[in-house]
């Protein structure tokens, strides 16, 4: 019997809040919106026909991936950063809308256009590119330890159209042997939750995005050590760092850049007024 557009919603959106799902009602739209070739719009504008065997097949895959918890981003295969579209796989962090505050906090501190910048821990790619997108003439680097999710960005840099400014090569951060040369400005969001911290997260962080983008160790803190000790061979004279934090980081990475004798430090707050970014330069 065939299935209305209607019916497959209220189908889904039942499922989604018997899985104890918050936002089960958006997420049936925009997974059947996406069925239907289009954004969550498109279930009030085709609720009056019936969905082909072949749209209710996809339909109910992405209903059964969905009621196991697996985020909307990896279903869908992209997310949106910066008003650009980015590929997300289980291999990358799908990219926040807090980590927007990277991208302004860089472009309201960096004055002239740097020539090289590196993006420590890029996963998706997201926000070397971003700043590949407002700096029109800059070079990027992006570097991981996951090689799944250079892959992305790299596919990333390519579909965007900046893969002749934008490199990306698999290195740890921790390695005292970098030999990528000097940047103008660094970036990083790194993971920062703390060990203890994970067993609180929803299960669709915690089961479904790669544990390396998420634990800083037991203080959440260990990335931000690891990466200051290497940022004396990264940055040029006066480059700048610029950190995402967790909430309630802001002061512990501040205080760890003025002891490693980092000056001119600013905290960033996002929208909701909590301090997001942490910026140094270096002498
Ligand atoms: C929080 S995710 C950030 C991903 C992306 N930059 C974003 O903002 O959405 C942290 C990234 O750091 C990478 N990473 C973790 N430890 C690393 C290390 N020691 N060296 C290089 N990359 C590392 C992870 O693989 C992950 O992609």
């Amino acid at each position: 019997m065939p299935l209305s557009v209607d019916a497959a919603f209220h189908d889904a959106f039942q499922r989604f809040q018997t899985a104890s799902i918050d936002t089960a009602r958006l997420d049936a739209r925009l997974l059947l919106g996406a069925v239907l070739g289009g954004g969550a719009e498109r279930v009030l504008a085709e609720s009056g026909r019936d969905l082909s065997a072949v749209e209710a097949s996809i339909f109910e895959g992405f209903v059964k991936r969905r009621a196991g918890l697996e985020p909307i981003s990896q279903i869908l295969g992209v997310r949106e950063f910066w008003s650009l579209s980015f590929k997300v796989t289980s291999a990358t962090l799908t990219p926040r809308p807090d980590t927007e505050t990277l991208i302004e906090a860089a472009l309201a501190r960096v004055k002239e256009q740097p020539k090289r910048i590196l993006d420590l821990g890029t996963g998706s790619g997201c926000i070397v590119l971003s700043l590949l997108s407002e700096w029109k003439t800059t070079r990027g680097l992006g570097v991981d330890i996951s090689d799944d999710a250079l892959n992305v960005a790299l596919h990333n840099a390519q579909k965007l159209g900046f893969d002749d400014r934008a490199e990306f090569k698999i290195a740890d951060w921790r390695d005292g042997n970098w030999q990528h040369g000097r940047f103008d400005v660094v970036v990083s969001n790194p993971p920062y939750i703390p060990e203890a911290d994970m067993q609180d997260l929803d299960a669709d962080v915690r089961v479904f995005e790669p544990r390396t983008a998420l634990v800083g160790g037991a203080d959440g803190l260990d990335a931000y050590r690891e990466i200051i000790a290497q940022l004396p061979q990264m940055l040029t004279p006066k480059g700048l760092v610029l950190f995402e934090v967790g909430i309630g980081q802001a002061d512990d990475v501040e205080a760890l850049l003025l002891s490693a004798g980092f000056r001119g430090l600013e905290q960033y707050p996002d929208l909701s007024g909590i301090a997001r970014v942490v910026a140094g330069l270096y002498f």
